[in-house]
């Protein structure tokens, strides 16, 4: 349970109060808020509270402009979070469902009280939104160096995540929205492959990961676990 202090959206209080403003320095242009809304939930607990806003969350997005304009597809949108979506994202980090595989659900109370009027933007972080109303989070972060699963020495990959509330599972939303995703991202930083990383266990990640296209590069045992490691690519190898 304490690894979703830092494995979910939500800051650990007390990180957030150690140089919160020194930590989470925006993008210029770039209105940021105290309180961050960071949805990477593999790292480790040590490496994630390390790397509450000092990881380069996708600040180094290269030529992409952030925000990019809302994306839209068949049934949704993929935007920044607002302040309606205040209910969602703590319905989301309270969810026993949601947190099975990603470390367990956050204390309702807590969230109550700390995620802010209007929850934290930063650069990767998508919301998105079917007819209006959040139905889940899309994330772009850089891995961790210290953590298992990499396809270069220096790490910094840039890694999907994914996490869509109970009732909106089941309908192809998640899909349809991370395939935007990675089609912003394949546009937003041509030849990048993405990375990402699931516990085998959690089958509908695993049938989502397949259905965009990541192939397997490891399997390691995490947080007593076995994780799988996929990569995606834009650029398809030609032979
Ligand atoms: C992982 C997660 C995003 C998958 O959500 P999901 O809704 O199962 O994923 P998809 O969008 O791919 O939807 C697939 C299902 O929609 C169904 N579906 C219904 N209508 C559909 C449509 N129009 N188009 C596509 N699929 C459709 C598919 O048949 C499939 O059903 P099945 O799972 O019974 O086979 C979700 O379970 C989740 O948020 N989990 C908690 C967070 C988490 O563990 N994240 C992983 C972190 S590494």
């Amino acid at each position: 349970m304490r690894q979703l202090l830092a494995d979910l959206a939500l800051p650990d209080i007390a990180a957030a109060k150690v140089r919160a403003t020194e930590r989470f320095r925006p993008l210029s242009g770039y209105s940021g808020h105290l309180v961050q809304l960071k949805t990477s939930w593999c790292g480790t607990p040590q490496a994630r509270a390390r790397s509450i806003g000092t990881l380069p969350a996708m600040t180094e997005l290269g030529p992409a402009a952030w925000p990019p304009a809302p994306i839209r597809t068949e049934r949704l949108v993929l935007r920044e979070p607002e302040a309606r979506d205040r209910m969602a994202v703590i319905e989301l980090f309270a969810s026993p469902e949601v947190g099975t595989y990603i470390g367990g659900p956050r204390p309702r109370d807590e969230l109550e009280r700390t995620v802010p009027e209007e929850p934290r933007r930063r650069p990767g972080l998508f919301v998105v939104d079917l007819d209006g109303a959040m139905i889940g989070t899309i994330t772009f972060d850089r891995r961790d160096a210290e953590r298992p699963g990499h396809l270069r020495p220096d790490a910094g990959e840039a890694e999907l995540g994914y996490m869509f509330l109970p009732e909106a599972w089941g309908y192809g939303y998640a899909a349809e929205a991370c395939a935007a995703a990675l089609d912003w991202f394949a546009n937003a930083l041509p030849s990048e492959p993405v990375v990402l990383c699931t516990q085998t266990a959690n089958d509908r990640s695993m049938r989502l990961a397949a259905k965009l296209g990541f192939t397997e590069a490891d399997r390691f045992k995490e947080y007593g676990a076995e994780q799988w490691f996929g990569v995606w690519s834009s650029v398809k190898s030609s032979g």
